[in-house]
């Protein structure tokens, strides 16, 4: 059998892009209404993939471990947050406008003239704050401001107190949150690689300052074999350690976790060392104490905090060009989502050999009516059992549990692993035993 990944890279991503409106993982935003630029709604094989990342990420730093908490702060906040935090005077862009055709650039995509409309008439460039703005109540005004947060992380600084009353952790310690943030973004684009409305899944991790520089190592190791371990092939996942003038204005040091998208290495995940910044910021501004009191040298600290800040959307776009396959299988085509076990959307399809008989489908049915309460199970007798692989294999369905007629009679399904498609026969009340044995991931 003849195995040929898409070696071109603009091909791959336009057949992740189709594939992912075909089969319902990701559709444009709005799309009735003509859809909204770089705004994208998860399709119901799109929310599972999510919700499978979002629950191993979950799990992996919260549930396997004894030094993490959870947190799900508001999106909206005091706009005090953002003067301490330093987004309101930092966080922006420089950009450039076109007078005629009022499009937005960066300086370096317009060199004296506007790519869209051609048009020289710009203005300089100036920063732009990416902070969406908007207000609270029903008076506009400077009062009433506030913004979108444009990342989880302050959720978890301005609740620092409360964290430590309520789990009297110890250091070293790390909060850890999934959420929506939201950048007006300049540039974005690249399907859903940047985008306006994004989720993060961010931890900050509390630590003593001499021990900053072990833990920044550590989380970028562990940042790093999580990918691996949820099925990112290594040759397309790297280290970027950051240069100093690229540093965020509240970091000592980061690493970006990169992977090799069709359009370029990029950014999957950054690891900071963001200091005391963030604590003594805070406590300035509320005039709160927000120092902790380390019992093993009986004195008050301020914690630094090393931060693991990563995507949802961006890791679902990674995890879903990784495991797009193509093969040719007796002279025809094979597409294949390689998804690992944990994160492929759907674990089984139970398929009725023939749809006009009957009994087979009140079997297919029954199977899958059991299998459903532990699985994510699909049922399918819309096409013939060729063309059910194929839309079954082009999802990432782990296997396919065919009923024939023969079932009937021996009590037996045929099962078809998806990545080498071979088969074997599995006794229907053995089924749940087979499946927890190779699904099982706990
Ligand atoms: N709290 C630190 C922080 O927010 P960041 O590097 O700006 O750091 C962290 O963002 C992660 O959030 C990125 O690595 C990326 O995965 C995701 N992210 C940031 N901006 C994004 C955007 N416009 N669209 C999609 N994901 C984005």
């Amino acid at each position: 059998m003849a195995i040929s990944k898409t070696d071109n890279h603009t091909l791959l991503m336009e057949n992740v892009v189709s594939l992912c409106k075909r089969r319902g993982f990701i559709f444009q935003g709005s799309e009735i209404y003509g859809g909204l630029a770089n705004t994208w709604d998860y399709g119901p094989l799109g929310a599972e993939l999510k919700r499978n990342i979002k629950e191993a990420w979950w799990r992996d730093n919260l549930y396997r471990r004894s030094d993490m908490a959870g947190l799900d702060s508001a999106i909206l906040m005091h706009p005090k947050v953002w003067e301490a935090s330093g987004h309101t005077a930092n966080f922006s862009d420089l950009s450039v406008d076109c007078k005629n055709c009022k499009k937005r650039w960066r300086p370096e995509q317009a060199q004296g003239k506007c790519p869209q409309c051609g048009s020289n008439d710009l203005t300089e460039a100036r920063a732009f704050n990416l902070m969406y703005k908007t207000h609270q109540g029903a008076v506009e005004d400077q009062a009433s401001l506030t913004y979108l947060r444009p990342e989880t992380a302050q959720g978890i600084f301005v609740n620092f107190l409360n964290i430590l009353d309520v789990s009297r952790k110890k250091l070293p310690f790390g909060v850890a949150q999934i959420g929506k943030s939201f950048r007006n973004e300049i540039t974005p684009g690249n399907f859903t690689f940047r985008t306006r409305e994004f989720e993060q899944m961010e931890i900050e991790y509390f630590v003593r300052p001499e021990e900053a520089d072990k833990y920044y190592a550590y989380w970028v190791n562990e940042r790093y074999n999580w990918y691996l371990r949820l099925g990112i092939k290594k040759q397309n996942l790297r280290l970027r350690p950051h240069a100093k003038e690229e540093l965020a204005h509240y970091a000592r040091a980061c690493s970006d976790i990169e992977y090799q998208f069709p359009f370029g290495w990029s950014e999957l995940e950054g690891i900071a060392n963001r200091s005391d910044f963030d604590l003594v910021q805070h406590a300035k501004f509320s005039g709160k104490d927000l120092s902790y009191f380390d019992a093993l040298d009986k004195k008050r600290i301020i914690p630094y905090i090393i931060e693991p800040s990563g995507g949802v959307d961006r890791a679902a776009l990674a995890f879903l060009v990784d495991a797009y396959w193509e093969e040719k299988v007796k002279d025809e085509n094979r597409t294949v989502l390689k998804f690992s076990k944990e994160l492929t959307p759907v674990k089984i399809a139970v398929l009725p050999l023939l749809k006009n008989r009957p009994q087979l489908v009140e079997l297919a049915k029954k199977i899958y009516e059991d299998l459903r309460k532990h699985y994510a199970c699909v049922y399918d007798d819309t096409a013939s059992i060729g063309k059910l692989y194929r839309r079954q294999d082009e999802v990432g369905t782990l296997f396919c549990l065919t009923v024939d007629v023969q079932s009937l009679d021996d009590k037996q399904v045929t099962v078809r692993e998806r990545d080498t498609m071979k088969q074997e026969r599995i006794s229907i009340d053995k089924l749940r035993e087979y499946c927890s044995e190779k699904l099982n991931h706990y």
